[in-house]
């Protein structure tokens, strides 16, 4: 006889009218405005911190008859596609442009999801500079781990030369990138809408299918600024790199379009053709509506991250109808670990409820192992201080447990997705998923906070190491004398460890509002399953 099958429905006990609430709650909203205003800059184009500036170079843009990045993408993509944009404020605090002068993405094509890259000539003639190098390098990496087409949507003029010397060598992968993906049977799009010049010029070069925009597409390695001076010949850039040059004599061009809507056409044909199919598994149950209201998260998640709050309260307001089966509820209990649904994907979670001890590393050992015996993806929700330290834990193994997390998240093979939800300190950072674990996708919220540790406690071990040099010399150590030196460190620290510094060094896939964390994760957990979903029981050695 069968029992009764109970839904185990996550109870909150949030109290929405509470001071500390009410507290986050603006602060989160505050943090949102600002991230809001920063998109629409980048949104706006131009990509410099002058504003007349930018609408200059887009009016002269548009003069031109040619359309914005954002604009492009959207007359790509299907009617109904939603777009999930990342990384839109890579370069913050870097004298980068913000965005990096490219757009990055997954949208639905032809009802196949692919990456998107499109570059924004507006910023600096749509010329790659460190930080467009990394996002784009990070684009393809989506691309090729999830096994999605890559589209590229091509105006660049190739190097941002004053900063070649950052960007040369690593730039240099992208070619390599694109042709592995080829390679690996991922299909590779390219329309050129205006110049593609000399790396540039290796983007269709390698590139499966090339459609060259009529009057408009350059492609060459040098142009004629550059053939002058190299061998003397004044060459006139159609002959030199026009779309119809290369339609009819080079060979490189596959499709001649009449203008940008024409080429967008023929990329949503060539995308149709390609007959793209999943490897891995659709949702196994229709998506459910959390129990609880989504909006409540901004009130939830601490404003101050050094003050605690309750993961599965979180989880309430993302799982599928709120609905979580809790393993191991009793043990390790600073590690909240389970199974549910996202949008209909079955998944594991990994939740912080504190700090990692022992027990901790364990279950979650444990847990990642089970979810790879089930070929389940995994989400790990980080709000971590790091692993407990201090006599009694390491005499308990602290660092071998640790070890045992960090083994499991190492080696396990299913796609980990990872939102930053608070802090990130430490080796907590590595045992939950962070970015040098390679998860599928990294999002993080606005409050999220990331460094070696807190910037009080780094702060506090400097001061210790300071006193402790000076009087093993032999002298007295001045406090006084010392704080303005540590409260600037603090503050250096503090500065070094916003959302947005780290958002600025692509060290996640963009930040993202915490009411539309459940529409991201759904939007990802889709994109991961365009390739196989399997797990893996090949791991490292277990220190017992
Ligand atoms: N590196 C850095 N900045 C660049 C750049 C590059 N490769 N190409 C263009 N820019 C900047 C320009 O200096 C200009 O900046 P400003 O607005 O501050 O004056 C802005 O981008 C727009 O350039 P502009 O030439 O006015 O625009 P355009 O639309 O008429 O032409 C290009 C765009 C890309 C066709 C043209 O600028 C060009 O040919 N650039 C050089 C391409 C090249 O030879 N690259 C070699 C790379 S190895």
């Amino acid at each position: 006889m069968g029992g009764t099958v109970v839904a185990n429905v996550i109870r909150s006990r949030v109290d929405t009218g509470d001071q500390v609430f009410a507290g986050n709650r603006e602060a989160m909203l505050a943090a949102l405005a600002e991230v809001d205003q920063l998109q629409a800059q980048v949104v706006a184009g131009g990509g410099s911190p002058d504003a007349e500036k930018n609408a200059r170079s887009v009016a002269r843009h548009r003069k031109r008859g040619k359309l914005l990045p954002r604009e492009r993408i959207e007359y790509l993509i299907d009617d109904v596609s939603p777009f999930l944009e990342l990384s839109a404020l890579a370069g913050w605090g870097t004298d980068d442009p913000l965005g990096g002068g490219i757009v990055t993405g997954i949208g639905f094509v032809q009802g196949t999801e692919c990456m998107i890259i499109a570059n924004d000539a507006t910023v600096k003639g749509g010329s790659q500079g460190p930080t467009s190098v990394k996002k784009g390098l990070r684009a393809m990496d989506i691309a090729r781990r999830n096994r999605l087409p890559l589209v590229s949507l091509t105006e660049s003029g190739g190097a941002d030369l004053p900063k070649q010397s950052e960007i040369f060598v690593p730039g240099g992968a992208s070619f390599k990138n694109l042709t592995q993906l080829s390679a690996a049977g991922i299909p590779t799009v390219t329309l050129v809408f205006g110049s593609s010049t000399a790396g540039g010029a290796y983007v269709p070069g390698m590139s499966d299918y090339v459609v060259l925009q009529k009057e408009a597409a350059r492609v060459y390695l040098g142009g004629p600024p550059l053939v002058k001076m190299a061998i003397d010949e004044d060459a006139n850039e159609e002959d030199l790199g026009g779309a119809e040059m290369h339609a009819r004599v080079s060979g490189l061009a596959d499709y001649l379009a009449e203008d940008e809507p024409d080429a967008l056409r023929i990329g949503r044909d060539i995308v149709a053709h390609l007959r793209w199919r999943k490897q891995g598994s659709g949702p196994d149950r229709p998506p459910t509506a959390p129990a609880y209201d989504p909006d409540e998260l901004l009130g939830i998640a601490s404003a101050d991250i050094r003050v605690p709050f309750e993961a599965r309260e979180v989880l309430a307001r993302v799982l599928d109808g709120s609905e979580f089966e809790e393993f191991k509820p009793l043990y390790g209990t600073t590690l909240v670990t389970g199974w549910g649904h996202i949008g209909g994907y079955p998944v594991g979670v990994l939740a912080n409820n504190g700090i990692l001890f022992s027990e901790e590393s364990k279950k979650g050992a444990q847990f990642i192992q089970l979810c790879n015996r089930h070929d389940i993806p995994i989400i790990f929700f980080q709000n971590i201080t790091g692993f407990m330290v201090g006599t009694k834990y390491e005499q308990g193994g602290i660092i071998k447990d640790g070890a045992k997390l960090i083994n499991a998240v190492s080696n396990s093979s299913v796609p980990h997705l990872t939102v930053m939800m608070g802090a990130s300190y430490g080796a907590g950072n590595y045992g939950m998923s962070g970015r040098a674990y390679d998860p599928r996708f990294v999002f993080t919220w606005p409050n999220h906070r990331i460094a070696v540790m807190g910037p009080k406690q780094l702060a506090g071990v400097l001061t210790i190491v300071a006193r402790q040099k000076t009087e093993a010399a032999g002298a007295e150590f001045d406090e006084a004398a010392f704080a303005p030196m540590r409260d600037a460190f603090e503050n250096q620290v503090e500065s070094e460890s916003t959302a947005l510094f780290a958002t600025g060094r692509l060290w996640d896939d963009g930040i993202i509002d915490p009411r539309d964390t459940r529409t991201a994760l759904t939007l990802a957990l889709s994109a991961v399953h365009s390739g196989p979903v399997t797990g893996t029981s090949d791991f490292g050695v277990w220190r017992m």
